[in-house]
């Protein structure tokens, strides 16, 4: 590997200067992304043609000088691969055709196998790896299985999450089974990418956030744990670095890092200062710049940078990220300034 500073990092090794990718580095706020997106005709066939989901995993790794790529990938290929029609329409958000309505619906659902169902998935991770060549490493990913269910009982995004959590306080019983199948289906899912090359593996609990403290344990951290066991028993999979990343989850950390995960990911409403002292040296720490500071001036950019710098200080274990995607409207002229000032700024002497 030419470039090791995301997996020293991720093992909290000391590195020449801190690592830096982004979250939804790949996308609509680059030009060369819309048109190999125009070129596929829709998302989904862009996720679906491995060739075309390498193309736009390198893109961004041609403009910037990100030490890390993402499989070009959704959340949403797993209740997809499940039989609810996922649609994903410009300016609409994620929709699925044949949402869960009943306990019926969850008892039909069956573990796609990732090889068969998702084969178009780890066929990317095996063109992409073959393409990157040892210059960076490739990060695979999933959803966790509370964020999976919310989309796939809702139907499509929600503010106020009443479908799942009526599911979730009315009909537990029927929750659990659906988050088993989920935890099942999420860790063949990444077994199967590492299988494939993936050398990070990274869970998105986007939604995690919206629990209390007890629902969270019970219906989104539990499941996300027994998907860190499951990856852990693989032989081959058992050495690869796991991320999770609860969005909002920022005064769970402590708990999240219990999971027995590498690293946790942070949004930029937590302070990586306060989150050191709580987790100590049990896990890395990934983040966590608001977003929106993409949008402001350079001077600004740079000072931002400092400031997540110095809350997370001195010592190993540090990934700088955004605390969440990054966003169509961004310039990507901004992208270059913000790692650019990551490297320097963060230079060891
Ligand atoms: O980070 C990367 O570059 C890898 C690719 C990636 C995508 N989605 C591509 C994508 C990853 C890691 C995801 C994860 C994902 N997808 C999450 C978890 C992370 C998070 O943001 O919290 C979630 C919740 C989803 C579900 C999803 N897929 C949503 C909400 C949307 C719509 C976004 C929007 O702004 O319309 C998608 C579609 C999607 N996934 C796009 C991309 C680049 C935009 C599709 C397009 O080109 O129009």
């Amino acid at each position: 590997m030419k470039n090791d500073r995301l997996l020293r990092a991720l093992h909290r090794l000391p590195v020449d200067c801190t690592p830096i990718w982004i979250m939804r580095q790949a996308g609509r706020y680059l030009p060369e992304y819309r048109e190999t997106r125009e070129r596929a005709g829709d998302f989904l066939t862009l996720c679906q043609t491995p060739e075309l989901a390498c193309e736009v995993t390198l893109q961004p790794l041609r403009r910037f000088e990100l030490d890390a790529a993402i499989l070009f990938s959704d959340i949403l290929t797993i209740p997809d691969a499940m039989g609810l029609q996922l649609s994903i329409n410009e300016g609409e958000g994620p929709r699925f055709a044949r949402p869960l309505s009943s306990s019926r619906d969850i008892d039909r659902l069956g573990v796609p196998d990732p090889e068969d169902d998702l084969g178009y998935v780890t066929q990317a991770v095996r063109v992409i790896r073959r393409e990157l060549d040892g210059s960076v490493p490739l990060i695979g990913f999933a959803g966790s299985p509370w964020t999976l269910a919310t989309y796939m009982v809702e139907g499509q995004g929600s503010r106020d999450f009443v479908k799942i959590k009526s599911l979730m306080f009315d009909q537990s019983e029927a929750m659990h089974r659906l988050l088993n199948t989920l935890v099942d289906s999420v860790s063949l899912y990444l077994i199967a990418q590492a299988h494939a090359g993936a050398q990070v593996l990274m869970v998105f609990d986007t939604w995690g956030g919206a629990l209390s403290y007890h629902d969270f344990c019970a219906y989104s951290l539990s499941p996300m744990t027994r998907i860190v066991q499951q990856v852990r028993a693989d032989r081959e999979a058992s050495t690869i670095p796991l991320i999770l990343f609860t969005k909002g989850g920022g005064q769970w950390l402590a708990n999240i890092a219990d999971s027995g995960c590498d690293a946790l990911g942070c949004d930029w409403t937590t302070s990586l200062g306060q989150a050191r002292q709580e987790v100590g040296d049990r896990v890395a720490l990934q983040g966590n710049l608001d977003p929106a500071v993409l949008y402001a001036k350079p001077a600004q950019i740079e000072k931002a940078v400092t400031r997540v710098l110095d809350d997370f200080g001195s010592g190993d274990g540090h990934v700088f990220n955004l605390g969440h995607g990054i966003t169509p409207g961004v310039d990507p002229e901004n992208v270059r300034i913000l790692v650019e000032a990551v490297h320097r700024q963060s230079k060891r002497n």
